[in-house]
């Protein structure tokens, strides 16, 4: 009966509140919007000598997933899943305002801003003060939640921010989030974490983490760690603590209030049936102390939310009311437990005011897997053509950018009209999102992401067109030939004469191989300053007119290598000769070998396969065996699980892949600007050998699709080469595009690993390169888009370059991933590059950062129909001088009407070169040809603060730590910045025209 009473006491207490809360209400309103008080500041109290339980109300939007972001955020299509953004945010910003100490995060702004736009002043102004005090915090708060496994990382900061620079102009300093939120992504990658330190963020959660090292962390209370995420970037720029959620995101078993959940309410009126509120506090109380057992402090965090959660706040609310009400009140009864309404800020800054040492890891958090046979690799190679023209849209954007400034404001709006910027940086920012570039979305929404990015370059044309017209003096129309892949291209194809300029992002000259669809048989191609140009013509492929289709009727090529200055055009002219038969010169078997001056390439002539690579110059030598293979994708049928592969998972039926064909059919064709051998292996495999005169690398262009499925057989085709190369079951990955991480087979660098699947858990993500090596031999392949690969046998490499599969894999996507479109409903085909090199391990990088450099940020080609107007300037660069090897020109992009981005980046490892591993300094003020940089400051890596303004909190490892020996190198000037391995710097910059 003591309950009883006691209960009484507590209604009346309630009762005062309600009353009491009407004036707060009122006085809240006059408060002056100068009254700020956010951030750390903003922290409910906590007891110290208790459990304190931080309760994080949270919704997880997808920038797009089963519907497409649209319809996400207006809550169309809720037969497919009833989620609707808008929502969401109304209902959340009415909720916080009836008790000011409930609080929610937000994280997506791609949805957030969506919102924003459709509201009044009043609205806004009430949002405004909700963020100054603190009871909306926005984490991570980039335009997306990106995903870790595909992305390359200049995609991912772009977006970051994006997202980020939107809130500050929104809000100021209030909305800069301290904690990076990652609760959904499928692994996390070590880069990410890298790039989360140096935009100023304090500490990092996720939710999903392999089930075996979760186990092992909860045991050893090590599920929250410090990351050290870079080997080159001295301590603690890349440190990031890192804590890993409870309940991946989800409120605790039996506490979900969401209008979505089944979870009985608080029913607290004692007068009336099924009063819970003692099973529910003890329920609760249990929960926590077992939290609290597998992790180090006497704080916990719980996730109150989910998926598109809080349409209806009110019931979330209501209930975590009356939850934080009665759990406290057995306070006075000894309980030690103490809830709060809080943020992942607020959690995060009682760790560290805990004083207590973390772990430390320096490795990733790939693969992930949730059970023994469900691993998360297949999406590392899911949707191959929505990888590679998210990755082309990433070069096509940089160069928007890059031209847009270069152009001055005749860019957005000139000769041809207004164009944009913008529509490409929102497509690609929303392409970053965990189910977008990922290939985990449904078809439709596939579709929806492809469409913006074409949108986007849409608009981007008329900005290069305007800049290029702007920079050349030439107004002349400009045509964009966007499937020279394919050899489509109609201006080339049919013209007597035109002019194709070369615009080359990186700030470095290139030399890139032109290959243009054509239809004489001979022609004359001439450079800007009119010398002629070594040019071949050759036929098209059997391969490239299956995949064109019915797109174009080139029967030739024409070939020449163009060279173009740094962040600069070079124009050629091309005029036909000759109409004609197509060239012969194609003979049918394999050649022994073709060679240049660099490399030679050995063939089998029975088989017509690679079989061996040799670096002529270096005279190295390697055997080489590559071959095409399929894994026959598990149906779930099977009696060790029933899991399938599907987007998400990879999971082969068998640990032997099948053989495509054991033979290739060959024709070679041997001119002086390039020789390849074109082999077939099936009328759906097919693939180029090519080396290109002039070039240390060899190409190997695949062509897979339409994937058979007749035999009911879903099926994961790779390329596997296999070589002498003694590498001891190791092998390298980059992450995200940037610092190489070691991969060991059946091993992870901090558990004892239990291998459960062969092939799938040995799969890692490769952005942008893989190799493998020994003392003597270093083969390293290139990629042109996000693959998953492995080295399940020594010295071999293997590559997933398309999937075809029949089943679901019960992730949630409910649809095979069977790609299919109007030019191909038979199955998608899938074509790409593998750029190879062998070279000594200790100079290999010095090959392997430009060449990956040059696959990311290729050259963009153009044509004029016709002779240029005789004033044409043939010819620019936007810089003085080339810059040093070592650095790559990461951003230049318009910021406002008077300033401009610039991310200047040492694209070395520490380790990986004598002579590029060096500190790098350069003259901000001697960069530009054309702009006179007249102001600079520096930010984060994020551009969402000043980088003099950047203070992070300082995390103790329980490692104990050598000092390290400081080769830090000040910038000599103010004008002078220096650049340390994989450093990236960020600058805003006040510049003029000269
Ligand atoms: C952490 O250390 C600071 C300074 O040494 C001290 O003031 C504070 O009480 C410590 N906090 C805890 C939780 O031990
Ligand atoms: C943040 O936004 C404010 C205006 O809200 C602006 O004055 C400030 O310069 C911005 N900070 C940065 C780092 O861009
Ligand atoms: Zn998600």
């Amino acid at each position: 009966m003591a309950a009883g009473c006691w209960q009484l006491l507590s209604l009346l207490f309630i009762l005062c509140e309600i009353c009491s809360s009407l004036p707060v209400e009122r006085h809240e309103k006059q408060q002056d919007d100068d009254d700020v008080k956010c951030g750390y500041q903003s922290c409910h109290a906590t007891k110290p000598a208790m459990l304190n339980v931080h309760l994080v109300p949270h919704t997880h939007d997808d920038v797009g997933w089963l519907k497409t972001v649209d319809q996400y955020f207006y809550g169309d299509r809720n037969d497919i899943q009833h989620a609707g953004v808008q929502y969401i945010l109304d209902s959340v910003v009415e909720q916080l305002l009836k008790n000011p100490d409930r609080r929610f995060i937000y994280v997506e702004t791609a949805f957030f801003y969506r919102w924003w736009r459709r509201q009044s002043a009043d609205v806004r102004q009430t949002v405004k003060r909700l963020v100054n005090q603190g009871r909306l915090e926005f984490v991570n708060g980039g335009w997306c939640m990106s995903d870790e496994a595909a992305t390359h990382y200049s995609a991912v900061l772009d977006q970051m921010t994006m997202g980020l620079r939107f809130l500050n102009q929104t809000f100021g300093p209030c909305a800069r989030p301290r904690v990076a939120w990652h609760i959904d992504p499928f692994g996390h990658a070590r880069e990410h974490a890298s790039m989360f330190a140096q935009m100023g963020y304090d500490g990092f959660f996720f939710g999903r983490v392999d089930y075996q090292d979760r186990y092992r962390r909860m045991r050893a209370k090590e599920q929250e760690l410090l990351w050290r995420a870079s080997d080159s970037l001295s301590p603690p720029m890349a440190d990031l603590f890192t804590g890993i959620l409870p309940n991946g995101y989800n409120p605790p078993e039996g506490f979900c209030w969401d209008q979505s959940c089944d979870d009985p309410p608080i029913k607290d009126d004692p007068d009336l049936e099924d009063y819970n509120v003692d099973d529910v506090v003890e329920r609760f109380l249990n929960v926590a102390n077992a939290q609290s057992l597998v992790y180090k402090s006497n704080h916990i965090i719980m996730t109150m939310g989910s998926d598109f959660q809080y349409e209806n706040a009110n019931l979330w609310y209501k209930n975590l009311d009356k939850l934080i009400r009665y759990v406290n009140a057995r306070q006075s009864n000894g309980s030690r437990v103490n809830v709060l309404y809080s943020t992942p800020s607020c959690y995060l800054q009682e760790l560290h005011r805990s004083n207590l040492t973390w772990a430390l890891k320096t490795d990733d958090f790939f693969p992930y897997a949730d059970d023994a046979h469900d691993f998360w690799t297949g999406y590392f190679s899911s949707r191959p053509a929505l990888k590679r023209y998210e990755r082309l849209s990433n070069s096509n954007l940089q160069t928007c950018n890059q031209l847009e400034v270069l152009g001055g404001r005749a860019s957005t709006s000139g000769p041809f009209g207004e164009g944009d910027s913008l529509t490409l940086k929102r497509a690609m920012a929303v392409a970053q999102h965990h189910d977008a570039v990922s290939g985990t979305e449904k078809q439709h929404v596939a579709n929806d992401y492809a469409r913006r990015l074409a949108d986007g370059w849409q608009r981007c044309q008329v900005v290069v067109s305007n800049s290029l017209a702007a920079l050349s003096g030439s107004t002349a129309e400009r045509v964009y030939c966007d499937s020279l892949n394919v050899s489509v291209c109609p201006i080339t194809e049919s013209s007597q004469r035109f002019s194709v300029n070369v615009f080359n992002p990186l700030a470095r000259p290139v030399a890139w191989p032109v290959r243009l669809p054509v239809n004489g048989t001979a022609y004359s191609v001439s450079d800007a300053d009119g010398r002629s140009v070594d040019c071949e013509v050759v036929s098209v492929s059997r391969a490239t007119r299956d995949v064109r289709r019915n797109r174009g009727f080139a029967v030739n090529e024409l070939l020449f290598r163009a060279r173009a200055p740094a962040l600069g055009f070079s124009t050629y002219s091309v005029s036909l000769l000759q109409d004609g038969p197509p060239p012969a010169s194609v003979r049918s078997r394999a050649p022994k070998s073709i060679w240049n001056k660099y490399l030679r390439v050995t063939f089998d002539p029975e088989t017509g396969l690679l079989s061996g690579l040799d670096n002529l110059e270096t005279k190295q030598s390697i055997s080489l065996t590559q071959n095409f293979y399929w894994y026959n994708a598990s149906d779930g049928n099977n009696s060790k699980s029933k899991q399938p592969s599907g987007a998400y998972i990879f999971r082969p039926n068998s640990s032997t892949p099948f053989v495509i064909s054991t033979t290739a059919e060959t024709e070679t064709i041997q001119t002086s600007v390039m020789q390849e051998v074109r082999q077939q292996f099936a009328p759906w495999a097919s693939q180029v050998v090519r080396l290109h005169t002039d070039s240390r690398v060899l190409e190997l262009e695949w062509t897979v699709g339409p994937i058979p499925i007749h035999d009911d057989l879903g099926k994961e085709v790779i390329t596997r080469l296999d070589t002498d190369v003694e590498s001891s079951g190791i092998f390298y990955t980059d992450s995200n595009g940037r610092e190489v991480l070691q991969r060991k087979k059946d091993f992870r660098p901090t558990w004892n690993l239990k291998q459960s699947e062969p092939i799938a858990g040995n799969y890692y993500p490769i952005n942008s390169r893989a190799f493998i090596k020994d003392d003597k031999d270093q083969l390293t392949v290139v990629t042109d888009r996000s693959q998953g690969g492995g080295s399940i046998h020594n010295g071999s490499l293997e590559i997933m370059l398309h999937r075809r599969l029949l089943y679901d894999d019960v992730r949630g996507v409910a649809e095979a991933l069977n790609e299919t479109s109007d030019l191909f409903p038979d199955g998608l085909v899938a074509r790409g590059r593998l750029l190879l090199s062998l070279e000594r391990p200790a100079i290999a990088a010095d090959v392997h950062r430009p060449l990956a450099e040059e696959a990311v940020l290729q050259p963009l080609l153009t044509f004029t129909e016709g002779d240029l107007h005789p004033n044409t300037r043939l010819e620019f660069s936007g810089l003085q001088a080339a810059l040093p090897p070592a650095v790559h020109l990461l951003t230049l992009s318009q910021w406002d009407d008077d300033s401009v981005l610039l991310r200047l980046e040492h694209q070395f490892q520490s380790w990986e070169s004598k002579i590029n591993s060096e500190p790098v300094t350069l003259d901000l003020q001697k960069l530009f040809s054309t702009l006179e940089v007249v102001g600079v400051s520096e930010l984060n890596l994020s551009a969402n603060q000043w980088k003099e303004e950047m203070k992070r909190f300082h995390w103790t490892s329980q490692t104990v730590e050598k000092p390290q020996k400081k080769t830090f190198k000040e910038d000599p000037s103010a004008w002078e910045v220096t650049l340390h391995p994989m450093e990236i710097r960020t600058f805003l910059l006040r510049a003029s025209f000269r």
